[in-house]
């Protein structure tokens, strides 16, 4: 019996696919590497030391998904194949909605085709919007996303819950990530963003490298301890674990819906990120204060408890692993 892995070639579907492996897993990635590159395969190869299958398809395509439900046992499924860059979806939403949330129900359709009732879903964050108070907990109401990405977690958690409610032998676990940064501690994959990047890691590892001039902090008048935005980073294979212990949760639980959150529970600053990654990696990050970025909160992070207690799941990664981790990928690159 196999995971099926929409999107596995991807930045966290890639460290997911390795930690599954590790733990003995049988995995099949299918990819049309939109947001990736065909090397990462050999790469998780090369760091697992163990064999897969792989399709290039597109996972919206339900002839050629059907074939591979025909051709493998699969077991469970973990969507990691969406769209996730922000400003771009602003711009694309027409494109947002078809990959997300039309890619998730033909996904859903055939595993419900093939009587696969097992799914795991990449949410975010984002679909807490402003919230009231920090830190957040999955109890929290969900909605007033500001972009069409953030709205895709939204409504696709929404199909989620519909199609539990219309017959609850689905077992169905929704992870919320904070912010992943990070990369494989071998310096073999890690995130790559195509052009400028918008995230703040990637951003500040370029800065480092001399590939970007200086950063811009967006908005230094937040109210938070140095006024800039906190959020709760979390390394990508401390998050890549959560998926194989919420695996085991939907083996044990045969049917439910789970959601968690997947974040450390601590908040850093922008200034702080920089300042963490400079003493990390002994590079210099120059920066300059810029207006804050429309659509931006405060503060957010994690109540992160409910993973640990009925997942057994807690990030274990430091912001020195963070920094020096994301470093070390791209200044190999
Ligand atoms: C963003 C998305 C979120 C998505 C997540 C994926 C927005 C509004 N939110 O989260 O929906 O799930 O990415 O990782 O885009 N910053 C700078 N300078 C920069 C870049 C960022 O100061 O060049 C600051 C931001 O203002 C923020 C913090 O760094 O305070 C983190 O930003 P970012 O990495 O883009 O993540 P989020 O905005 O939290």
């Amino acid at each position: 019996m196999a995971i099926l892995l929409p999107g596995g070639a991807g930045y966290i579907g890639s460290h997911t696919a390795i930690e599954l492996l590790n733990a003995g897993k049988e995995i099949i990635i299918i990819d049309n590497f939109s947001n990736s590159k065909p090397e990462v395969l050999e790469k998780i190869k090369e760091i697992t030391g163990k064999d897969f299958k792989f399709y290039e398809i597109d996972y919206l395509n339900r002839k050629k998904l059907e074939k591979v439900f025909e051709e493998n046992e699969i077991e469970a499924v973990l969507n990691f194949a969406g769209y996730k860059a922000v400003g771009e979806s602003v711009k694309k939403p027409i494109e947002y909605y078809t990959n997300n949330i039309s890619g998730a129900l033909v996904l859903l359709d055939t595993m419900k085709k093939y009587n696969v009732k097992k799914f795991i879903f990449s949410s975010s964050a984002t679909v807490y919007g402003e919230p009231e108070k920090v830190p957040i907990t999955e109890e929290f109401k969900t909605g007033g996303t500001t972009n069409p990405y953030g709205t895709t977690k939204l409504f696709i958690e929404q199909i989620l819950k519909d199609i539990y409610k219309s017959d609850n032998s689905w077992d169905i676990c929704i992870l919320r990530y904070f912010n992943p940064v990070g990369a494989h501690e071998s310096g073999l994959i890690g995130e790559e963003p195509q052009g400028i990047p918008n995230n703040l890691m990637p951003y500040i590892v370029r800065v480092a490298a001399g590939k970007l001039q200086e950063l811009s902090v967006f908005g230094n008048d937040y109210p938070t301890p140095d006024g800039t935005g906190v959020r709760d980073y979390i390394h990508v294979v401390d998050l890549a674990k959560g998926h194989v212990l919420a695996l085991k949760k939907l083996d044990e639980e045969k049917q439910g819906l789970f959601i968690y959150n997947l974040g450390t529970g601590k908040g850093y600053s922008v200034l702080d990120m920089v300042k963490a990654f400079e003493k990390a990696t002994g590079k210099n990050v120059p920066y300059k204060i810029a207006p804050r970025r429309e659509g931006d909160i405060a503060e957010c992070y994690a109540n992160p408890k409910k993973a640990e207690v009925e997942l057994g799941w807690k990030a274990e990664k430091t912001l020195e692993d963070m920094c020096r981790d994301s470093w070390n990928y791209i200044s190999r690159q």
